[in-house]
């Protein structure tokens, strides 16, 4: 390895004589210097213009999603010229563009300026035979590692600075009713960055707080069950809460829509789902729990398994089956629990009911889809009367909707009201506003394929502009729902107050 720099150095050097001129220097010994650093020529811009002259080289392009100066400048002499008479000019450059490092050259002399303070200094002064010596060290310094080294400690220390400043204006978002991004801020922060009267809030929230399991029921196939699971929970978390999905259907559309792949990252990986949950008295909730991330969203998951659909005859034989879930989830940290059953009425269904303290409903506005309510009611009345417990429906949400057909739609609504009159529904069950009725719009199912939340969306540089419009739109609807949805739970009127 050293050798092989050394041969390299030695064939850059032999690339000028005292009379190159500064062209030579750049194109002989400067880029193939950089070459070996670890730049490739995206990495810098040459003859850029500061202070109405031209900089030689300005190496590091500044981030567009930092606030970054100007990483390293090379300022290039002939060899004919002394360099530290060119000391004040890199010195001006690098005051101006606020860079890190300096390197001024005549291709026979090398001096490294750091700038701390817009205080420079020569850090270190090599000739050609001295670098060749010392190049292990020269590397260390200037070389592409160093520099994104540099730049991840820069965006950890803005995302520091930026979580301290959202903690200092957090009172003044609190009275502005933003109290969403606030808690969020506070239930993703690690303990030692919130001070005393942000753990007092906390702790009074926990106690207050009324967590929610409901399953997302609808025994029609295909209405938007997952599909309204994934993004109302990421919606919900973006507002603060904690959620945890149960994906309690052999199909796992939920947990691949979260892009986690039930035999390669769970079964494979020696993880456990669902069917231990159900199956193994010993096996905990947080035994199955994994946590997915997408940006700042974040949700935990209790995947599925195709084995889930094998175990019918099992669960039926297990004593008191229907209660397996609701005892395993006694106990957990969360503010929803949603959990994504399968299009049925079988064991697993049941099993959802009676672990949950809620439904909610997805349905699409089409003839048969509102027909079919009329048999989700009955089925939840029943759950009612064997658990001697009431079940209440939060409410029907909207899904896939044609926003063209208004008249249509408003139709299907009639109907609807006429279902719920006719099951004795009407008081009790909730068509939601209008304005959390999601839409129909490709980019919904694209992301679920994609095996994400829409939120990501924004982050994948595969959609189009127009794309990400569509998504931001539907995101609106479910931070809607999710607000509405906290809103009839009461668990935030509290704070919302
Ligand atoms: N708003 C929407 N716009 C366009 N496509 C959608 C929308 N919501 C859901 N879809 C698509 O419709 C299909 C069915 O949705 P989803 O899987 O959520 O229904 P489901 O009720 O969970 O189905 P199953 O009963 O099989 O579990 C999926 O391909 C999904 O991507
Ligand atoms: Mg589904």
């Amino acid at each position: 390895m050293n050798a092989d720099y050394i041969s390299t150095l030695q064939n850059i050097f032999r690339a000028i004589t005292l009379s190159s001129n500064e062209s030579d220097v750049e194109q002989k010994v400067v880029i193939p210097l950089l070459r070996i650093l670890g730049y490739t020529s995206a990495d810098w811009q040459s003859q850029v213009v500061v202070l109405q002259s031209k900089l030689d080289f300005l190496v590091g392009q500044p981030d567009s999603k930092l606030v970054i100066p100007a990483y390293l400048i090379i300022e290039v002499k002939a060899p004919s010229k002394n360099i530290a008479h060119s000391v004040w000019q890199i010195n001006n450059y690098m005051r101006s563009t606020g860079s890190v490092l300096g390197l001024l050259t005549n291709g026979y002399n090398f001096r490294i300026l750091y700038n701390c303070e817009e205080k420079i200094t020569t850090i270190a002064e090599y000739s050609q035979p001295t670098l060749i010596d010392k190049y292990s060290l020269f590397h260390k310094v200037l070389s592409k590692k160093t520099y994104l080294n540099f730049t991840s400690i820069v965006y950890k220390t803005q995302q520091n600075i930026r979580l301290q400043f959202l903690n200092s204006i957090s009172q003044a978002l609190k009275q502005e009713g933003m109290l969403g991004l606030f808690n969020k801020t506070k239930a993703n922060s690690a303990p030692n960055q919130q001070t005393t009267e942000e753990k007092v809030e906390l702790s009074n929230i926990k106690k207050d707080k009324k967590s929610m399991i409901i399953t997302v029921f609808n025994n029609k196939g295909g209405v938007g069950k997952t599909t309204t699971t994934i993004n109302l929970a990421a919606a919900l978390n973006k507002l603060g809460k904690r959620v945890l999905l149960i994906d309690i259907d052999a199909q796992a559309n939920l947990t691949m829509g979260l892009g986690i792949d039930p035999l390669d990252d769970i079964e494979q990986k020696g993880k456990k789902d669902i069917t231990h949950l159900l199956t193994e008295p010993r096996t905990k909730l947080e035994d199955t729990i994994v946590t997915t991330s997408w940006g700042d969203v974040q949700l935990d998951l209790v995947p599925s398994h195709i084995r889930l659909s094998r175990m019918e005859t099992t669960l039926n034989q297990t004593v008191d089956s229907d209660r397996l879930l609701a005892k395993k989830l006694k106990k957990h940290d969360y503010d929803f629990v949603l959990i994504d059953p399968p299009p049925s009425f079988g064991k697993v269904n049941s099993i959802s009911l009676m672990a949950s303290s809620a439904i909610l409903i997805p349905t699409q506005l089409s003839a048969y889809a509102i027909r079919a309510l009329e048999y989700v009611l009955d089925r939840t009345n029943e759950v009612e009367q064997l658990t001697d417990e009431p079940l209440p429906i939060l409410g029907i949400a909207v899904s896939m909707y044609d926003q063209k057909s208004s008249s249509y739609n408003k139709s299907m609504v009639v109907r609807l009201f006429d279902i719920l009159e006719k099951s004795g529904g009407m008081n009790k069950v909730e068509l939601f506003p209008e304005t959390t009725w999601i839409p129909r719009l490709n980019i919904v199912s694209v992301c679920q394929d994609k095996g994400y939340p829409l939120y990501q969306g924004e982050f994948d540089d595969r959609l189009t502009s127009q794309d990400k419009e569509a998504a931001q739109k539907v995101l609106e609807r479910y931070i809607n729902l999710a607000n509405h949805l906290i809103q009839i739970t009461n668990g935030d009127l509290k704070n919302n107050g």
